[in-house]
C-alpha cells in the first residue's frame, strides 16, 4: 500500500526575495506559468496509487496549501498542519504513525511511504514513477530506499550515498555510507571516487520500518510525535499536531536523524532530469536562455549583458555590461548578486530575520 507523502514546510531561503517566509518556494509557479512546484509535484503522483497524498507543511501555509490543492480540481490530499518547524525527520514520523491509523492493524505492516519534497523539479515524469515502482519491491522488504543521482559537482548542500553492491532481483544498490552535507574536502574526494551518488531527498520505506529506525536513533521525536498526534484536532480540512507536544521534538532532518545511521539503506537510480533548484542558477538552468546565455523574464533590458539571470516583477530593470550575475527585482527587495555567491543568500536572509 502506497502512501505519498509531501513535505513543504521548508522556507526556500536561497531563492529569496521571490521566496519568502510567508510565500516560499514550494507554493511558487517557478518553472512552469500555471503550476507551483508543490502543484507539480502532487500531478507527477498521478497514476502512480489509489491512495490520497498527504501533504504536511507549517501553520502559516495552511490557507495557501488548501487553495493550491483546491485549484488542482479532483486531487484528494490530506493537509496535516505543523505549529513549529521541526524538520523532516519528525514530519515524517508524523506521516508514518498517521499513515499507519489509517489501516487495520493487520494491514499496518504493508504502508510503505514515498517521501517527497514540495520544492523540486522533474522533467521526465514517466522515468520518475518507473524509479518509483522499481523501489517498492526495495521498501517492501524492509530497505530504508534513497533515490541517487549521479553526482556533477562537489556540491555540499547534498547527501552522498556510497553506493554498495547491486541487490540481486532489483534495480538497487544496498548504501554502504550516507553523509549528509558534506564539508568541501571530502565532497571532492567522494566526486572523484565515481562510486558515490547524490541523495534526491525522495524516500520510500516501510512506515513501520522508519518508526523502528526512530525508535533507536531518535526516540525523543517518536515519543514526541506520537504524543503530537494523538492529540491533534481534525476538521474537514486540516489535521492540526498538537503544538505542546510537537515543540518538544528534537529540530533534525530525517538525513542525519536516520538515514546516517541506519543498516538499511539502499539506493535506486533515479534519471528523470531531476534538479532541486536549490539556487538561483539551478531554476535559471531549468529555464530557455537566449544566445548571451541570458535568462530573462519580465520588464528587463540588457545591453553586453552575459550568462545571467534577471527578473523583473514590479519595475523595469536596465542592466549594462555585466555577466555572471543574478538580479531579482520584487515589490519591496532587490537582489543583486555574483553567481559565485549565490549560496550565502541563505546567510544574507537569516541575518533579515536577525533585524526583524
Ligand atoms: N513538513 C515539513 N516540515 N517539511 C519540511 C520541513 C519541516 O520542518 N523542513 C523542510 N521540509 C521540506 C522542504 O520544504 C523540502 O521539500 C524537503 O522537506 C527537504 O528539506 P530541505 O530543507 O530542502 O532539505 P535540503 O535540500 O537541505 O536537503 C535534502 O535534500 C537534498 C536534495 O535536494 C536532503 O535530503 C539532502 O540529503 C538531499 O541531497
Ligand atoms: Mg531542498
Amino acid at each position: 500500500m502506497l502512501f505519498p507523502v509531501i513535505m513543504a514546510g521548508g522556507h526556500g531561503s536561497r531563492l529569496w526575495p521571490l521566496s519568502r517566509q510567508h510565500h516560499p518556494k514550494q507554493f511558487l509557479p517557478l518553472l512552469t506559468p500555471h503550476l507551483s512546484m508543490l502543484q507539480a509535484t502532487l500531478t507527477r503522483l498521478e497514476g502512480l496509487t489509489a491512495q490520497p497524498p498527504l501533504l504536511i507543511c507549517n501553520e502559516q501555509h495552511r490557507f495557501l496549501a488548501a487553495e493550491q490543492v483546491r485549484q488542482l480540481a479532483g486531487q484528494q490530499v490530506q493537509i496535516m498542519l505543523e505549529p513549529v518547524a521541526r524538520n523532516t525527520a519528525p514530519a515524517l514520523a508524523l506521516a508514518a504513525l498517521y499513515a499507519c491509523e489509517q489501516v487495520a492493524a493487520s494491514q499496518r505492516e504493508e504502508v510503505i511511504l514515498l517521501a517527497l519534497p514540495a520544492d523540486h523539479a522533474i522533467s521526465e515524469v514517466a522515468a520518475f514513477q518507473s524509479a518509483v515502482t522499481a523501489a517498492l519491491p526495495l521498501a517492501d522488504a524492509g530497505h530504508l530506499v534513497t533515490f541517487g543521482i549521479p553526482p556533477t559537482s562537489a556540491e555540499t548542500g547534498y547527501g552522498y550515498l556510497r553506493r554498495g553492491p547491486a541487490i540481486s532481483g532489483s534495480k538497487g544498490f544496498k548504501v554502504e555510507q550516507f553523509v549528509e552535507k558534506p564539508d568541501q574536502q571530502n565532497a571532492n574526494a567522494y566526486l572523484a571516487a565515481g562510486n558515490y551518488d547524490w541523495n534526491s531527498g525522495i524516500f520510500m520505506f516501510k512506515a513501520q520500518r522508519y518508526l523502528a529506525e526512530l525508535a533507536r536513533f531518535q526516540p525523543q521525536v517518536l515519543a514526541a510525535c506520537q504524543t503530537a498526534l494523538a492529540h491533534s484536532e481534525r476538521d474537514l480540512d486540516f489535521i492540526r499536531v498538537n503544538n505542546d507536544a510537537f515543540a518538544q521534538s528534537p529540530d533534525i532532518s530525517v538525513d542525519y536523524g536516520v538515514m546516517e545511521h541506519t543498516a538499511h539503506a539502499a539506493m535506486v537510480p533515479l534519471a528523470a532530469g531531476w534538479s532541486d533548484v536549490g539556487s538561483w542558477s539551478a531554476l535559471a538552468q531549468q529555464l530557455t536562455r537566449d544566445t548571451q546565455g541570458n535568462t530573462l523574464r519580465g520588464d528587463v533590458l540588457t545591453e553586453q549583458v552575459n550568462n545571467s539571470l534577471i527578473m523583473a516583477e514590479h519595475r523595469l530593470v536596465a542592466a549594462l555590461g555585466v555577466k555572471d550575475m543574478v538580479i531579482i527585482e520584487t515589490k519591496d527587495a532587490v537582489l543583486v548578486a555574483h553567481k559565485d555567491h549565490e549560496q550565502d543568500v541563505k546567510q544574507l536572509v537569516a541575518q533579515l530575520h536577525e533585524a526583524d
